[in-house]
């Protein structure tokens, strides 16, 4: 299967909140979000593609805190259908190969403590936890992890 990852353009806003919404229900960002972080300077944004198709997409953003400057991945989404093909992997390792080329040497994100099949990927590509987040998706706890990217 070839897996072509190019920028998120504001020509694929349709499909991409599409899955972003399966993914995500209630929690999913809305049409505007995502329209706004696409055609932000400080926002990376990839899309898969196979065979044209829209496979999934990933959503990072530069962020600086306290003089500290990193990679914040705000979401990465794959169709069910093309799951556990190595995909959110490619789409993850850009990023971070994008964040690298930028200078930046931490990525950081959050992910829901009971997502195993997104706690998997994040713990195979290095991200180990730097905090819990009480409550953080309404009663469901999170975690914050961090990836160095020197
Ligand atoms: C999490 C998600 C992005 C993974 O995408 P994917 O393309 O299927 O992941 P990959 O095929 O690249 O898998 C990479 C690794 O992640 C882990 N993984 C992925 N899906 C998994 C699952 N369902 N169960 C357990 N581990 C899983 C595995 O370690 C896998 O490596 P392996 O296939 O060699 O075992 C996808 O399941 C998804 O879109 N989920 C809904 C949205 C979401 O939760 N996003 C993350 C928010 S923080």
């Amino acid at each position: 299967m070839d897996v072509e990852i190019s920028d998120l353009t504001i020509r694929l806003l349709d499909k991409i909140c599409e899955i972003e919404n399966q993914c995500f229900e209630q929690e999913a960002f809305t049409k505007q979000q995502i329209a706004c972080l696409i055609t932000d300077y400080n926002t990376i944004g990839l899309t898969a593609l196979v065979n044209g198709e829209v496979a999934g997409f990933a959503i990072a953003r530069v962020n600086i805190i306290r003089n500290v400057t990193f990679g914040h991945i705000l979401t990465i989404d794959v169709a069910s259908a093309y799951r556990r093909k190595g995909i959110a992997q490619k789409l993850l390792r850009e990023i971070e190969t994008i964040l690298r080329e930028r200078g930046i040497r931490e990525c950081r994100l959050e992910v829901r403590e009971n997502n195993a099949a997104a706690l998997n990927l994040y713990r195979k590509l290095g991200y180990t936890e730097m905090g819990k987040l009480e409550k953080y998706y309404g009663t469901a706890h999170g975690l914050y992890l961090t990836k160095s990217l020197q």
